[in-house]
């Protein structure tokens, strides 16, 4: 079966991290966003994978090639240049999937539940369309649902007055009816085909569309703040795993919790970490203190500082910064420090829409 994940927006909601990095490479626990979607892919059954990118040649595609020897499962890069909605990226993906049925997966999408359950149902009932469903606080920010029964009666997208708190999470299933329905579809208030607006119509049709209301935590990792939770919820399932005394990467008094990976080369020096806490290759703690919920990438160096819940990706040095860093987000080849001469002044190097809050 064929499975396609939407990866060509623009990321605006993460800049400037996605300026230089498209967000379903934004690593969560070490891990690639999109490695998150590929893996529930595979899970619930997806033997090829298309993945909509904005250009071909997208840096996705320079970090999974074929797909074979880096994730397993063949990979189809398909470029929807502009996008211009949901609906539009199926309609692009069209001469890829084919006439048979199909998932769909949002690319910034990470899920706790594996959603096998969501396609064999889909199979069972022989419906047009499934998708998934979760209770979220603020119904106007999503694809809402009203349900009849174990059917769902009524969908819109992004409601000013909500018929329900069931969002449209972002996984669904197709009949290939789906593509005579976006046919038939006019752009939305914001401009783009709405893939919420061919379901309806789907339904409008006669369609059955049957609701998955998922298990566990679901976040649309679309900015900073739900990334680095994202990051925590991966984290706190890592399971436990006793630190070896005589491990030669831990050196000169520090003292180091369960639940901690190490990476390869990684030296950990005279300083704590309490995990769950993910540290990659190569990289030097030294006089510092690592808590929980924090991933640091590979080639990092982190020294007489304090860090925790936070994401660090590959090659960033931390060093001497007073006060705890907590929450953050620090993209690749970013260096924080204080500075070892008068005036002991603060100096910034930003790109346009950076956040800095000094506490
Ligand atoms: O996150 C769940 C929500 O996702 C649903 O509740 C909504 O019903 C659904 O419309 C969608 O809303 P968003 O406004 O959050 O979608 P967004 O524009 O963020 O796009 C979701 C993903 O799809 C994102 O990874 C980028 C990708 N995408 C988006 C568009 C508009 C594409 O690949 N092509 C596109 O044309």
């Amino acid at each position: 079966m064929k499975a396609i994940i939407l990866a060509a927006g623009k990321g605006t909601r993460l800049f400037p991290v996605t300026l230089t990095m498209p967000k379903p490479l934004v690593p969560v626990a070490n891990k690639a966003l999109i490695r998150y979607a590929i893996e529930t892919l595979t899970g619930m059954g997806a033997t090829e994978i298309g993945l909509v990118v904005n250009s071909l040649e997208s840096p996705i595609r320079q970090a999974l090639g074929d797909g074979v020897n880096t994730v397993g499962v063949p990979l189809t890069y398909i470029e929807q240049a502009d996008p211009r909605g949901l609906a539009h990226a199926v309609k692009v993906a069209q001469p890829f999937l084919g006439d048979e049925p199909f998932i769909m997966y949002l690319g910034d999408n990470i899920f706790q539940d594996p959603m096998r359950e969501l396609y064999t149902r889909f199979q069972q009932t022989g419906a047009g369309a499934a998708i998934a469903l979760t209770e979220v606080p603020d119904p106007t920010r999503f694809g809402i649902a009203e349900l009849d029964g174990d059917r769902i009666k009524r969908l819109v997208e992004k409601p000013k007055e909500p018929p329900s708190n069931l969002a449209i999470a972002g996984v669904y299933v197709f009949q290939p009816a789906i593509f005579d329905a976006i046919d038939h579809i006019k752009p939305s208030w914001r401009n783009e085909l709405e893939i919420t607006d061919a379901i309806q119509y789907m339904l409008d049709q006669g369609h059955t569309v049957i609701p998955y209301i998922v298990k566990g935590w679901w976040i649309d990792a679309g900015n900073a703040d739900s990334i680095v939770l994202a990051n925590q919820l991966v984290l706190e399932q890592l399971p436990y795993t006793p630190t070896r005394q005589d491990d030669p990467r831990i050196e000169g008094g520090s003292a180091v919790s369960h639940r901690v990976i190490l990476g390869e080369n990684t030296r950990i020096i005279n300083s704590v970490i309490r995990g769950p806490v993910i540290i990659g290759d190569n990289v030097v703690v030294r006089d510092s203190y690592i808590g929980p919920y924090t991933s640091i990438g590979n080639d990092v160096i982190i020294e007489s500082s304090e860090i925790e819940h936070s994401i660090v990706m590959s090659c960033c040095t931390i060093r001497n910064i007073q006060g705890r860093i907590d929450a953050s987000l620090i993209a690749e080849n970013a260096h924080v420090s204080r500075a070892q001469t008068r005036p002991a002044a603060y100096r910034f190097v930003l790109a346009e829409n950076s956040v800095v809050q000094l506490g």
